[in-house]
């Protein structure tokens, strides 16, 4: 695809073409094509309802289904042409589109914007991501449970100020962190309902006059309700802020904890001996062995700290409705979800049930 026809897409009243600089500080495409599975299938579900609905033809409804579904085998078998000039993974997939099936590929887009699409595809892939981290918390609360049990008879100092207090058994200890995490799995649940309305049909901002069905798209994508005011669902992603603030909160806890087990690991108190396939050691020094997988979740945990920071000041200024502002939330959401992700399991693989 060529860098006009590119242009084509939106730049019917423009005179000269966009800045070969400008192009590519716009171009998001190379991150947010981590998104291709939720504007597929947001898109599928757009399409079947345009043509139930009779706005488009059931035989471009159909060539549009099709398509899609090669497109998506296409990027998965790692074929597909992404191309910068696109801007982002919607402009790219759909002008894909266009040149398998034709013009129908255009009528994709009736009744629709980027505005909405990219607020449809953040929570479809939220609701994931948040399913996922769900599972890994229980598999973690499990092996705590099942840790405490065993341990219930072992007695170890029990600390204030990190001064020997009072002895406690080392399970009441492993059921400390175990609350933290049942709050930490609230938390997300709380998020995953309140991100769980479909923003489509906001269009641009102030929704289309085409006879969409929302209900239709809706129950498609298996969203609670479609959100109620669209200058609001295409603008606020008040929904990816409170995914990373508990993702924040929960890596706060899991810091506490990998703190808590570098000390135990430390030949300081000699209270654990961490597994050697989760640690790391040195050649000089062949007396240590560093808990370098507690060592790094202790350390994600700040950058997840510095992804809710920038989330929120990125919103802070923006007036309704949709700004280009909001492509920025991409990045610092999905390295949080990575951080929690990978620290998660790494506590999880290293406290088996
Ligand atoms: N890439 C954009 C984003 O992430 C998608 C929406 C673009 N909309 C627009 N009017 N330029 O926010």
């Amino acid at each position: 695809m060529s860098e006009s026809d590119a242009k084509g897409l939106w730049s019917g009243r423009f005179s000269e073409a966009t800045d070969a600089f400008v192009a590519a500080f716009s171009a998001s495409e190379h991150y947010d094509r981590r998104l291709y599975r939720e504007d597929i299938r947001g898109s599928r579900a757009h399409a079947r309802m345009l043509a139930d609905c009779g706005i488009i033809s059931a035989d471009d409804g159909a060539a549009i289904d099709a398509g899609l579904q090669a497109i998506e085998a296409e990027i998965e078998a790692g074929g597909f042409p992404w191309d910068p000039a696109l801007e982002d993974v919607h402009m790219n997939i759909e002008a894909r589109l266009t040149q398998r099936i034709g013009e129908a590929g255009k009528r994709l887009h009736t009744g629709r914007s980027r505005n909405d699409q990219i607020a449809t595809d953040i929570r479809l892939w939220l609701r994931t991501v948040i399913d996922g981290n769900l599972a890994l918390l229980r598999r973690f609360q499990a092996g705590l449970v099942d840790l405490a049990e065993r341990e219930v008879d072992t007695v170890m100092p029990g600390f204030t100020h990190l001064q020997v207090a009072q002895p406690v058994s080392f399970g009441h200890h492993m059921l400390a962190w175990y609350e933290m995490l049942v709050r930490d799995e609230s938390r997300l649940h709380d998020v995953r309902r309140r991100a769980n309305e479909m923003p489509l049909g906001s269009a641009a901002l102030a929704g289309t006059t085409f006879p969409i069905d929302r209900d239709q798209t809706c129950a498609a994508l298996g969203f609670d309700a479609p959100t109620r005011n669209s200058l609001d669902a295409v603008s606020d992603r008040d929904f990816a802020i409170e995914f990373v603030s508990a993702a924040a909160l929960t890596m706060t806890h899991l810091s506490r904890m990998a703190e808590e087990l570098v000390i135990w690991a430390s030949p300081l108190t000699g209270f654990i001996d961490l597994p050697d396939r989760f640690c790391t050691g040195s050649s000089i020094m062949p007396q240590k062995k560093n808990p370098d997988v507690a060592e790094l979740v202790r350390g994600k945990s700040a950058r997840v700290q510095g992804a809710l920071h920038t989330l929120l000041t990125l919103m802070k200024g923006q007036p309704l409705a949709y700004n280009r502002d909001n492509q920025e939330d991409k990045e610092p959401l999905f390295d949080a979800a990575d951080a929690l992700r990978d620290s998660l399991r790494a506590f999880a693989d290293m406290v088996p049930a």
